[in-house]
C-alpha cells in the first residue's frame, strides 16, 4: 500500500495523517471524516512555482478552486502565492470572504451571468476567461457603465483532447467551452475583443482535459495555442501577454497510475511556448496555469465506520460504511478506482476480497469494487486516500445524509475546517407552506 505524503503507520498500528492519529480523529470528529493533510497541499503547490521558477519565464499557477473550494484552502493557497481560478459566485464569494487578493483571481465558466460578472466587476478581479460572444459584449457593455477595463484571456479550443495517457487530435468543434481555432470563431474573437474599449486582452486560455499522465498533449495545445497567438500577432498586430493552458495534471489514486512529477510538465509547457514565440518580436508571453486535483487530491483521505457487511457466497462479499457517493460520488459518475486500508490495523495481511458499497439508497453506491482487505468487520475504521479533489466539492446531500466534516492536519494539530452538517442544516432551506403547517406544530 502507497501511502501519500504525511500518512505513515504509528507503533499501534493505525494510520497516522499530519502527525494525528485516525482513530483519535475519529473519536474526535466523528466519520466520515474528510481529513486534508496540509504539508502536502502546501508542498504540491511549491512543487508548481519552483518549477516555474526554474523556467525564468513569468508565470500564474491559479489553483482551480472547483477540486475543493473552503476558505482555508483559499488561505493556504494564498499563502503559497498562487493565483486562484473561480467558476461561479459561490467560488468567488467564499474566496472573497477569505481574504483572497482578488486581483489574483480569476473568472472562468460557459455562462456567467450577468449578476456575476457585476460582482466580479465590482471586487475588482485581476482576469476573466471570456467563453463566448455573449460574455464578451455583456463584460465589455456592464465594464463600461463602471468606467472600468477589466484584463480577459480569451478561451480558445484548440483541437486537442487528453484522456489519461493518450491524447486526440480532433478538430474538435463540438465542445460547450470556449472559441474554436480551426472554425475562425477563435480569430474573430480576437478581433473584437481587441475593437472593444472595456476589456483589456491580455491573452488565450485552453483546457484540454484532466487526470493527464503525458506531456503531448499539453505540448501540441501548447503549440497550437502560440502558432495561433503568432499569426494573429502578425497579421493583425495584437500582441498576446498570457498564455493560459489550464490544468489537467494527474495524479496516483491507484498503484497502477503513473503521473509525472510537477516539472515534467511545467518543463514541457514552458519549451513548447519559447520556441514557438522564438524569433517573435516583442517578450515571450506569461505562462499560466491552472492545476486543480494535482494541488489537493492526495492530500486528502476520507476515514469511514465499516458497518454491516452481506456475504454472497461464491458471488461477492459486500462490506458497508457509513458514507459513500454522497462524500464520493466519483466511482459513481467516472466509474473512479480508489485504494482503501484498515486505519485501525494497518499492519494485518489482506487476506480477504471484498467489495465496498456506501449507505444510499441506491445500487450504483459502490466505493470499491473487490479490494483485499483483513477481514474488515463492525467498528473498523477504513481510509480511503486520494480523496481530496472533487469529493467534498461535489458531494450532495442525498438521502439526506449530512455532509461530512473537512479537518486539516498538519505535523500533530488537527483543525477544523469545515464542520460537519448539522440536522438543523438539513432543514435550514425548507419551507413549509402555511397551509401545511398544521401537522409541522402537531410534532412539536
Ligand atoms: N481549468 C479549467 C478550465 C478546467 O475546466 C479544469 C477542470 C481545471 C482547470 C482543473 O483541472 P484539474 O487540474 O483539476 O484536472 N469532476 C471531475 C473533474 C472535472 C474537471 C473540470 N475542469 C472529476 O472528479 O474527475
Amino acid at each position: 500500500m502507497y501511502l501519500h505524503g504525511s500518512s505513515t503507520i504509528n507503533e499501534q498500528g493505525h494510520l497516522q495523517i499530519g502527525g494525528c492519529d485516525t482513530l483519535e480523529l475519529k473519536e474526535q470528529y466523528g466519520t466520515p471524516l474528510y481529513i486534508m493533510d496540509e504539508q502536502l497541499i502546501r508542498q504540491r503547490c511549491r512543487e508548481y512555482m519552483d518549477a516555474f521558477r526554474a523556467t525564468g519565464m513569468q508565470f500564474q499557477v491559479a489553483y482551480a478552486s472547483k477540486a475543493f473550494c473552503t476558505m482555508a484552502i483559499c488561505r493556504i493557497v494564498e499563502e503559497e502565492g498562487l493565483s486562484l481560478d473561480v467558476v461561479s459566485e459561490g467560488e468567488l464569494y467564499t474566496a472573497l470572504e477569505a481574504g483572497f487578493p482578488a486581483a489574483r483571481i480569476h473568472f472562468h465558466g460557459n455562462n456567467k451571468t450577468p449578476d456575476e460578472l457585476e460582482m466580479a466587476l465590482d471586487a475588482q478581479i485581476g482576469c476573466f476567461v471570456v467563453d463566448n460572444f455573449i460574455e464578451l459584449q455583456m463584460l465589455n457593455a456592464i465594464a463600461a457603465e463602471k468606467g472600468l477595463k477589466p484584463a480577459i484571456l480569451l478561451r480558445v479550443t484548440p483541437g486537442v483532447e487528453a484522456h489519461t495517457h493518450e491524447f486526440i487530435s480532433t478538430g474538435q468543434e463540438d465542445s460547450k467551452f470556449g472559441f474554436d481555432i480551426g472554425n475562425g470563431s477563435a480569430e474573430e474573437a480576437v478581433k473584437q475583443a481587441h475593437q472593444l474599449p472595456h476589456v483589456e486582452l491580455l491573452g488565450l486560455h485552453s483546457h484540454i482535459g484532466s487526470q493527464i499522465f503525458e506531456v503531448d498533449g499539453f505540448e501540441v495545445a501548447a503549440q497550437r495555442v502560440a502558432d495561433f497567438a503568432r499569426q494573429l500577432q502578425q497579421e493583425a498586430g495584437v500582441s498576446f501577454k498570457v498564455i493560459n493552458l489550464g490544468g489537467g495534471f494527474g495524479i496516483r489514486y491507484i498503484e497502477e497510475d503513473t503521473p509525472l512529477a510537477a516539472h515534467t510538465y511545467v518543463e514541457a509547457i514552458a519549451n513548447a511556448v519559447k520556441q514557438q514565440f522564438a524569433g517573435l518580436e516583442g517578450e515571450l508571453p506569461q505562462i499560466w496555469i491552472e492545476p486543480g486535483r494535482s494541488i489537493v487530491g492526495d492530500a486528502g483521505t476520507t476515514l469511514y465506520t465499516i458497518g454491516t457487511s452481506k456475504d454472497i457466497p461464491g458471488v461477492r462479499k459486500y462490506v458497508s460504511v457509513d458514507g459513500g457517493m454522497t462524500d464520493n460520488p466519483r466511482p459513481a459518475l467516472y466509474d473512479a478506482k480508489y485504494e482503501a486500508l484498515l486505519a485501525n490495523r494497518v499492519n494485518d495481511e489482506p487476506s480477504e476480497l471484498v467489495s465496498i458499497a456506501g449507505k444510499c439508497c441506491e445500487s450504483g453506491d459502490m466505493l470499491i469494487w473487490d479490494i483485499e482487505l483483513a477481514e474488515p468487520v463492525a467498528g473498523d475504521l477504513l481510509a480511503v486516500p486520494c480523496t481530496g479533489a472533487y469529493n467534498y466539492s461535489m458531494a450532495s446531500n442525498y438521502n439526506r445524509i449530512r455532509r461530512p466534516a473537512v479537518v486539516l492536519v498538519n505535523d500533530g494539530q488537527s483543525d477544523l475546517i469545515v464542520e460537519r452538517e448539522s440536522f438543523e442544516d438539513i432543514t435550514r432551506k425548507d419551507v413549509v407552506p402555511a397551509r401545511l403547517r398544521a401537522s409541522v406544530t402537531s410534532r412539536s
